[in-house]
């Protein structure tokens, strides 16, 4: 693929801010034991430095959705691909994402969450688009608000491609 990428957000900055968040997350829910919920693939980078960098005990689960619609933008309408291993009643969960975007991803998962009674369920996200906001989702914490531009690296993707890129980059 010929295409251009810009560094929007370098590699230390956004480590630096993952251990931040690690480091307030692990005082927020001192004493608990947190159940981190990746949505795969895009928090995949995220919340392997964030696990890395916390000081309190989690386990990890994983769940997969994709939204159906084009290369760059989801057309509201989620499949599931694959659910949570083990249950979460009763279990204070900390869901994990690469961006909020609309927020019909995260609205519509948290929804299916819930229904299934953990003790506490919270949002956070690398990325948030605030200026997309199509609907509303309660965030506990968000590493970077961004522009309404289109970035890949660190988990996030164009076509499945540019996930691995240790930093933010912006498509041209
Ligand atoms: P939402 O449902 O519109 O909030 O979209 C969330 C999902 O869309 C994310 O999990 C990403 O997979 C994808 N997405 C939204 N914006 C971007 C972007 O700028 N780059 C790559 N993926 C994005
Ligand atoms: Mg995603």
């Amino acid at each position: 693929m010929d295409v251009n990428i810009e560094t929007l957000i370098g590699e230390e900055e956004v480590n630096r801010r993952i251990a931040e968040m690690a480091e307030e997350l692990s005082r927020l829910y001192e004493g608990k034991e947190l159940k981190l919920v990746g949505i795969l693939k895009g928090s995949v980078f995220f919340l392997s430095e964030l696990a890395k960098r916390m000081t309190i005990p989690v386990t990890l689960d994983f769940i997969s959705v994709s939204s159906y619609g084009n290369a760059m933008e989801s057309n509201g309408v989620l499949k599931f691909n694959k659910d949570l291993d083990d249950p979460i009643e009763g279990q204070d969960v900390l869901l994990v994402e690469d961006i909020l975007d609309t927020g019909r991803t995260l609205s519509q998962v948290r929804k299916i969450l819930e229904t299934r009674n953990p003790a506490s369920l919270k949002i956070v996200t690398l990325l948030d688009k605030p200026s997309r906001r199509l609907v509303q989702v309660d965030l506990l914490m968000a590493g970077f608000t961004i522009p309404d531009k289109f970035v890949v690296g660190y988990g996030l993707d164009y076509a499945q491609m540019y996930r691995n890129l240790p930093y933010i980059g912006v498509i041209e």
